[in-house]
């Protein structure tokens, strides 16, 4: 058994954004009940609503030349110690990330003072045998560990993992990071952590982690090639006897149609009769009428470039020539949020559009679509899918990442081509199927029957920890 300190910038049901929030509210519990200790560090974000429970105050945290006295609140959830930074003046602000004017601009120092953080509760508050990070934010761990701690005898045996959830997303800064950092410029170089000219904080975690891993089997063959690998893949390639994939879990104590009280009614594979009360449900919340018939297609995203629901912009004429609802719940970049506002006031009686994000919705839409599109451009892990899965939503979905490893023709629709006549295609066959609602029924109960418990991920993760230990 092992101590292991997880190190991120989200974790639920605290601070969500996307996915990555959704593996740090999971994996931790997962891995203590294989009788592992476990603690997560992230920062102590505004509203946090939480009894402050401080344990330590005025931890002193480094970044470059700039000084933080950080105070540490710890509320034990599921068997996992959940540590909060809090230093009010980098992390109590409106977003995680950005506010309307854009991404913080001291973003770098912000994460670079999370994982010096994350060395200071390691020396006084829980000592790891594992570090294991998440994404850029928490990418400089690695090379911190090595390049100042190297010496330091408390972390003479510690080792360290890096999870890549999404390669798109590096914490990529001019170099005058380099000064307000006091990195090493010595390291700043291809073999370091230097891309194109830029200061690369996944790059830094890639190079200085001792293992890597990615959150699905085929997203860590696809980041090694040039196509997916964001300009890292040469890097990659050569990382690849530290390099796995390891799927995703799904939370089903938080995403189960047998017992999620948020929805209108709740239902089984034995018991599908309680969906459409869901569906109603969901017509009405979004304002179309409650017409059982016709099927409801739904989306849950981050409207970003990799979620590719332009795609789903451009069928959208093409697809309310059909019975069928739209019901789509997403945020993200402002071009998408108008283009699917128009769309739901050119078709109101089609398509309906929630701008903004809503964990609530987000489960009755689960609940109550009959269909789910993922036509994503690259897709690490996913949940979403796993998620319509165990909600009988029959999920249409592009083979990427881990899509292609969690639907298959079966359980889903699938594919391959990244265009509107693939997609259009795909759901087209969807439609057709859902007229057989025999065989229909017959392919939501398959879906809710497959298991993407955390069980089986915990006991890989745990498995490549014994290993580097
Ligand atoms: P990613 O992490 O790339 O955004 P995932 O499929 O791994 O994609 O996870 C997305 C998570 O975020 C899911 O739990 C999903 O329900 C949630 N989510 C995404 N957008 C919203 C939103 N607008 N409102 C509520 N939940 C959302
Ligand atoms: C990232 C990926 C998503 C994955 C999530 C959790 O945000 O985009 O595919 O499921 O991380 O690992």
């Amino acid at each position: 058994m092992a101590r292991i300190l997880m190190v991120a910038s989200e974790a639920a049901p605290f601070a969500k954004t996307g996915g990555l929030a959704d593996v740090l509210g999971a994996l931790p519990p997962a891995l203590a009940k294989l009788g592992n200790e476990v603690a997560v560090v992230i920062p102590r974000y505004r509203g946090f609503v939480l009894p402050r429970a401080r344990i330590w105050d005025g931890l002193a945290v480094h970044a470059g030349p700039h000084s933080y006295l950080a105070g540490i609140d710890e509320v034990v959830r599921q068997g996992v110690r959940y540590l909060f930074v809090d230093i009010p003046s980098l992390f109590d602000r409106s977003g995680l990330y950005y506010n309307s004017q854009g991404d913080y601009p001291d973003n770098h120092i912000r994460f670079a003072a999370l994982s010096q953080a994350a060395l200071g509760i390691a020396r006084h508050i829980f000592r790891p045998d594992i570090f294991h990070a998440h994404d850029w934010q928490t990418s400089l761990l690695p090379l911190y560990l090595r390049e100042n701690f190297g010496g330091d005898p408390t972390f003479f045996q510690t080792r360290v993992v890096l999870t890549v959830h999404n390669l798109g997303y590096q914490g990529l800064f001019p170099p005058t990071a380099l000064t307000d950092l006091s990195l090493d410029r010595a390291l700043f170089n291809s073999a370091g952590f230097e891309f194109h000219g830029s200061v690369s904080f996944l790059k830094a975690g890639i190079v200085w982690a001792d293992a890597l891993t990615t959150v699905s089997p085929t997203y860590a063959r696809e980041i090694q090639t040039p196509e997916f690998g964001f300009g890292l893949d040469i890097l990659l390639r050569s990382s690849a006897p530290k390099l796995t994939g390891i799927l995703n879990g799904a939370d089903y104590s938080e995403w189960s149609p047998v017992s999620d009280w948020r929805l209108a009614a709740r239902y089984s594979a034995a018991d599908l009769s309680n969906k459409r009360a869901c569906k109603m449900a969901l017509l009405k919340e979004m304002g179309l009428q409650a017409d059982p018939d016709p099927p409801v297609l739904g989306i849950i995203s981050r409207l970003a470039h990799q979620k590719g629901t332009e795609l789903v912009t451009e069928i959208a004429p093409w697809l309310v020539r059909h019975d069928v609802r739209l019901v789509v719940l997403g945020t993200g970049e402002a071009a998408l949020e108008t283009e699917f506002r128009g769309l739901a006031s050119a078709y109101p009686e089609k398509i309906a559009v929630r701008i903004g994000y809503d964990d609530t919705l987000a489960h009755r839409l689960e609940a109550g679509a009959d269909m789910f599109l993922m036509p994503s451009r690259y897709e690490p892990c996913g949940l979403n899918q796993m998620y319509s899965l165990r909600y009988g939503t029959v999920p249409i979905v592009r083979v990427t990442g881990g899509l292609a490893d969690t639907v298959d023709e079966d359980t889903g629709f699938l594919f391959r081509d990244y265009s509107a006549e693939a997609l259009a295609k795909a759901v087209g066959d969807a439609l057709e199927a859902y007229q057989d609602r025999d065989a229909w029924a017959g392919r939501m109960r398959l879906g809710m029957s497959k298991d993407f418990s955390w069980e089986t991920s915990a006991r890989a993760y745990h498995r490549l920890y014994e290993d580097i230990l």
